[in-house]
Protein backbone atom coordinates (compact mmCIF):
# COMPACT_ATOMS: atom_id res chain seq x y z
CA UNK A 1 0.00 0.00 0.00
CA UNK A 2 1.38 3.51 -0.81
CA UNK A 3 -0.19 6.12 1.87
CA UNK A 4 0.99 9.82 1.71
CA UNK A 5 0.51 12.37 4.29
CA UNK A 6 0.23 16.00 3.64
CA UNK A 7 0.79 18.30 6.75
CA UNK A 8 2.03 21.91 7.62
CA UNK A 9 3.75 19.63 10.54
CA UNK A 10 5.56 17.25 8.49
CA UNK A 11 7.61 16.44 11.84
CA UNK A 12 4.47 15.48 13.77
CA UNK A 13 4.07 11.94 11.63
CA UNK A 14 7.67 11.06 12.46
CA UNK A 15 6.63 8.39 14.98
CA UNK A 16 5.12 6.59 11.33
CA UNK A 17 9.17 5.39 11.62
CA UNK A 18 8.65 3.70 14.54
CA UNK A 19 7.11 0.54 15.69
CA UNK A 20 4.65 -1.37 13.32
CA UNK A 21 4.44 1.39 11.17
CA UNK A 22 8.03 2.09 10.72
CA UNK A 23 8.43 -1.87 10.21
CA UNK A 24 6.25 -2.20 7.48
CA UNK A 25 8.18 0.44 5.83
CA UNK A 26 11.74 -0.87 5.83
CA UNK A 27 9.92 -3.79 4.78
CA UNK A 28 8.31 -2.30 1.64
CA UNK A 29 4.82 -3.08 2.89
CA UNK A 30 3.93 0.28 2.95
CA UNK A 31 5.61 3.19 0.80
CA UNK A 32 5.13 6.44 2.85
CA UNK A 33 5.67 9.75 2.60
CA UNK A 34 5.30 12.48 4.15
CA UNK A 35 4.66 16.08 2.68
CA UNK A 36 5.58 19.80 3.60
CA UNK A 37 1.71 21.47 2.38
CA UNK A 38 3.54 24.81 2.35
CA UNK A 39 5.63 23.67 -0.81
CA UNK A 40 2.58 24.55 -2.20
CA UNK A 41 2.29 28.00 -1.39
CA UNK A 42 3.08 30.64 -3.96
CA UNK A 43 4.14 33.42 -1.95
CA UNK A 44 7.19 34.53 -0.21
CA UNK A 45 5.37 33.79 3.07
CA UNK A 46 4.30 30.16 2.31
CA UNK A 47 1.02 31.14 3.15
CA UNK A 48 -1.38 28.11 3.09
CA UNK A 49 -4.71 29.68 5.07
CA UNK A 50 -6.84 32.66 5.05
CA UNK A 51 -10.00 33.78 7.20
CA UNK A 52 -13.51 32.76 6.43
CA UNK A 53 -15.87 33.59 4.53
CA UNK A 54 -18.70 35.26 6.37
CA UNK A 55 -16.76 36.06 9.52
CA UNK A 56 -15.66 34.42 12.43
CA UNK A 57 -12.68 33.02 14.41
CA UNK A 58 -9.81 32.22 13.24
CA UNK A 59 -8.35 31.11 9.18
CA UNK A 60 -9.41 28.32 7.02
CA UNK A 61 -7.04 26.60 4.65
CA UNK A 62 -6.88 27.70 0.98
CA UNK A 63 -8.84 24.90 -1.32
CA UNK A 64 -6.36 26.37 -4.55
CA UNK A 65 -3.08 25.54 -2.25
CA UNK A 66 -4.37 21.46 -1.23
CA UNK A 67 -5.68 21.11 -4.47
CA UNK A 68 -1.89 21.97 -5.87
CA UNK A 69 -0.18 19.55 -3.58
CA UNK A 70 -3.27 16.55 -3.97
CA UNK A 71 -2.86 16.46 -7.69
CA UNK A 72 1.19 16.57 -7.92
CA UNK A 73 1.05 13.79 -4.76
CA UNK A 74 -1.18 12.00 -7.09
CA UNK A 75 0.83 12.11 -10.36
CA UNK A 76 -1.59 11.70 -13.14
CA UNK A 77 -2.68 7.97 -11.77
CA UNK A 78 -5.46 5.36 -11.89
CA UNK A 79 -7.33 6.70 -8.58
CA UNK A 80 -9.37 4.20 -8.67
CA UNK A 81 -8.64 2.42 -5.53
CA UNK A 82 -6.94 5.66 -4.11
CA UNK A 83 -9.05 7.09 -0.84
CA UNK A 84 -8.74 10.97 0.35
CA UNK A 85 -9.13 10.82 4.25
CA UNK A 86 -9.54 13.85 5.61
CA UNK A 87 -8.97 13.94 9.42
CA UNK A 88 -11.68 16.25 10.86
CA UNK A 89 -13.93 16.54 14.40
CA UNK A 90 -16.91 16.71 11.88
CA UNK A 91 -16.09 13.15 10.22
CA UNK A 92 -18.12 10.40 10.39
CA UNK A 93 -16.78 8.51 13.17
CA UNK A 94 -13.45 6.23 12.32
CA UNK A 95 -14.15 2.64 13.41
CA UNK A 96 -12.44 -1.00 12.82
CA UNK A 97 -14.87 -1.25 10.18
CA UNK A 98 -13.57 1.56 8.25
CA UNK A 99 -9.87 1.04 9.20
CA UNK A 100 -10.42 -2.89 7.18
CA UNK A 101 -12.06 -0.91 4.46
CA UNK A 102 -9.27 1.33 4.18
CA UNK A 103 -7.27 -1.65 4.18
CA UNK A 104 -8.52 -2.83 0.71
CA UNK A 105 -6.97 0.18 -0.93
CA UNK A 106 -4.06 0.24 -2.78
CA UNK A 107 -3.37 4.23 -1.90
CA UNK A 108 -4.59 6.75 0.73
CA UNK A 109 -3.89 10.28 1.11
CA UNK A 110 -4.34 11.86 4.19
CA UNK A 111 -4.82 15.64 4.25
CA UNK A 112 -4.10 17.07 7.54
CA UNK A 113 -6.35 20.26 8.02
CA UNK A 114 -4.98 22.34 10.84
CA UNK A 115 -6.76 25.93 12.02
CA UNK A 116 -10.60 26.08 11.32
CA UNK A 117 -9.89 23.46 8.95
CA UNK A 118 -9.74 23.16 4.92
CA UNK A 119 -12.02 24.90 2.42
CA UNK A 120 -14.43 22.73 1.83
CA UNK A 121 -14.20 22.97 -2.01
CA UNK A 122 -11.52 21.10 -1.83
CA UNK A 123 -12.92 17.73 -0.69
CA UNK A 124 -15.75 18.29 -2.68
CA UNK A 125 -13.63 18.65 -5.69
CA UNK A 126 -11.27 16.13 -4.92
CA UNK A 127 -14.96 13.81 -4.41
CA UNK A 128 -15.93 14.12 -8.02
CA UNK A 129 -12.31 12.18 -8.74
CA UNK A 130 -12.07 9.91 -6.29
CA UNK A 131 -13.31 8.27 -3.10
CA UNK A 132 -12.86 10.56 -0.20
CA UNK A 133 -13.54 9.54 3.51
CA UNK A 134 -14.03 13.06 6.17
CA UNK A 135 -12.96 10.78 9.56
CA UNK A 136 -13.55 11.68 13.07
CA UNK A 137 -11.47 9.83 15.50
CA UNK A 138 -14.08 10.72 18.61
CA UNK A 139 -15.95 12.85 20.07
CA UNK A 140 -13.38 15.78 21.29
CA UNK A 141 -11.40 18.71 18.83
CA UNK A 142 -7.58 18.31 18.39
CA UNK A 143 -5.20 21.10 17.25
CA UNK A 144 -5.05 19.41 13.91
CA UNK A 145 -5.35 16.37 11.92
CA UNK A 146 -1.75 14.96 12.08
CA UNK A 147 -2.08 12.97 15.53
CA UNK A 148 -5.79 11.30 13.85
CA UNK A 149 -3.99 10.53 10.75
CA UNK A 150 -1.44 9.05 13.02
CA UNK A 151 -4.33 6.55 14.66
CA UNK A 152 -5.78 6.07 11.21
CA UNK A 153 -2.60 4.57 9.53
CA UNK A 154 -1.63 2.68 12.70
CA UNK A 155 -5.18 0.78 12.42
CA UNK A 156 -4.89 0.33 8.85
CA UNK A 157 -1.20 -1.17 8.56
CA UNK A 158 -1.54 -3.58 11.26
CA UNK A 159 -4.80 -5.22 8.87
CA UNK A 160 -2.07 -5.44 6.01
CA UNK A 161 -1.26 -8.85 5.35
CA UNK A 162 2.62 -9.30 6.37
CA UNK A 163 3.19 -6.41 9.12
CA UNK A 164 1.21 -8.36 12.62
CA UNK A 165 3.60 -11.31 13.12
CA UNK A 166 0.55 -12.72 14.35
CA UNK A 167 -2.27 -12.25 12.37
CA UNK A 168 -4.88 -13.94 15.34
CA UNK A 169 -4.26 -10.70 17.01
CA UNK A 170 -5.99 -8.71 14.84
CA UNK A 171 -8.44 -10.51 14.47
CA UNK A 172 -9.25 -11.48 18.19
CA UNK A 173 -8.81 -8.15 20.16
CA UNK A 174 -10.83 -5.83 20.96
CA UNK A 175 -13.28 -4.86 17.80
CA UNK A 176 -11.47 -7.14 15.71
CA UNK A 177 -13.67 -10.06 13.89
CA UNK A 178 -13.23 -12.67 16.52
CA UNK A 179 -15.31 -11.07 19.46
CA UNK A 180 -17.46 -9.19 17.13
CA UNK A 181 -18.47 -5.84 19.15
CA UNK A 182 -17.06 -6.53 22.16
CA UNK A 183 -14.01 -4.90 24.14
CA UNK A 184 -11.54 -7.41 24.91
CA UNK A 185 -11.16 -9.76 27.88
CA UNK A 186 -8.47 -8.56 30.29
CA UNK A 187 -4.44 -10.02 29.30
CA UNK A 188 -2.64 -11.56 32.81
CA UNK A 189 1.20 -12.87 32.41
CA UNK A 190 4.49 -13.37 35.10
CA UNK A 191 4.81 -12.96 37.98
CA UNK A 192 1.89 -15.26 39.62
CA UNK A 193 1.27 -12.46 42.29
CA UNK A 194 1.78 -9.23 41.77
CA UNK A 195 2.25 -6.58 44.90
CA UNK A 196 -0.97 -9.43 46.64
CA UNK A 197 -2.74 -8.98 43.39
CA UNK A 198 -2.80 -12.81 42.12
CA UNK A 199 -4.04 -14.64 38.25
CA UNK A 200 -7.70 -15.82 37.85
CA UNK A 201 -7.00 -19.45 38.68
CA UNK A 202 -8.61 -20.33 35.50
CA UNK A 203 -6.30 -19.16 33.05
CA UNK A 204 -3.88 -20.98 35.13
CA UNK A 205 -5.76 -24.44 35.37
CA UNK A 206 -5.31 -25.28 31.52
CA UNK A 207 -8.45 -25.98 30.65
CA UNK A 208 -9.17 -24.54 26.65
CA UNK A 209 -12.71 -24.57 26.42
CA UNK A 210 -12.77 -22.97 30.97
CA UNK A 211 -10.76 -20.54 29.70
CA UNK A 212 -12.74 -19.56 26.60
CA UNK A 213 -15.68 -19.19 28.13
CA UNK A 214 -13.74 -17.24 30.98
CA UNK A 215 -12.31 -14.77 28.36
CA UNK A 216 -16.05 -14.40 26.91
CA UNK A 217 -17.54 -13.33 30.28
CA UNK A 218 -15.52 -10.60 31.17
CA UNK A 219 -15.72 -9.31 27.16
CA UNK A 220 -18.87 -9.21 27.99
CA UNK A 221 -18.74 -8.08 31.15
CA UNK A 222 -16.64 -5.16 30.50
CA UNK A 223 -18.68 -4.10 27.40
CA UNK A 224 -22.03 -3.75 29.63
CA UNK A 225 -19.86 -1.85 31.89
CA UNK A 226 -17.78 0.75 29.95
CA UNK A 227 -19.39 0.41 26.33
CA UNK A 228 -23.45 -0.49 27.13
CA UNK A 229 -24.60 1.15 23.83
CA UNK A 230 -22.05 -1.99 22.20
CA UNK A 231 -24.05 -3.95 23.84
CA UNK A 232 -27.14 -2.85 22.34
CA UNK A 233 -26.13 -3.32 19.16
CA UNK A 234 -25.11 -6.81 19.27
CA UNK A 235 -26.51 -9.34 17.21
CA UNK A 236 -28.31 -11.42 19.23
CA UNK A 237 -27.86 -14.77 17.46
CA UNK A 238 -23.92 -13.98 18.24
CA UNK A 239 -25.32 -14.55 22.02
CA UNK A 240 -25.30 -18.25 23.29
CA UNK A 241 -27.08 -19.82 25.81
CA UNK A 242 -24.12 -19.12 28.77
CA UNK A 243 -23.42 -15.18 27.32
CA UNK A 244 -27.27 -14.71 27.98
CA UNK A 245 -26.13 -15.99 31.54
CA UNK A 246 -23.73 -13.33 32.34
N1 LIG B 1 -8.99 17.14 13.89
C1 LIG B 1 -9.28 17.78 15.04
N2 LIG B 1 -9.97 17.01 15.86
C2 LIG B 1 -10.16 15.81 15.23
C3 LIG B 1 -10.82 14.60 15.56
N3 LIG B 1 -11.45 14.43 16.72
N4 LIG B 1 -10.80 13.61 14.65
C4 LIG B 1 -10.19 13.78 13.47
N5 LIG B 1 -9.56 14.89 13.10
C5 LIG B 1 -9.53 15.91 13.97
Amino acid sequence: MSIDVLSIFPDYLAPLGLSLVGKAVADGVIALRVHDLRDWATDRHRTVDDTPYGGGAGMVMRPDVWGRALDDVLGGQDLTRTVLVVPTPAGVPFTQAVASELAHADRLVLACGRYEGIDQRFVDEAATRMTVRELSIGDYVLAGGEVAALVVVEAVARLLPGVLGNPESAATDSFGTASVGLVEHPQYTRPPDYRGHTVPPVLLSGHHAAVARWRRDESLRRTAQRRPELIEQLDPTELDAADRAV
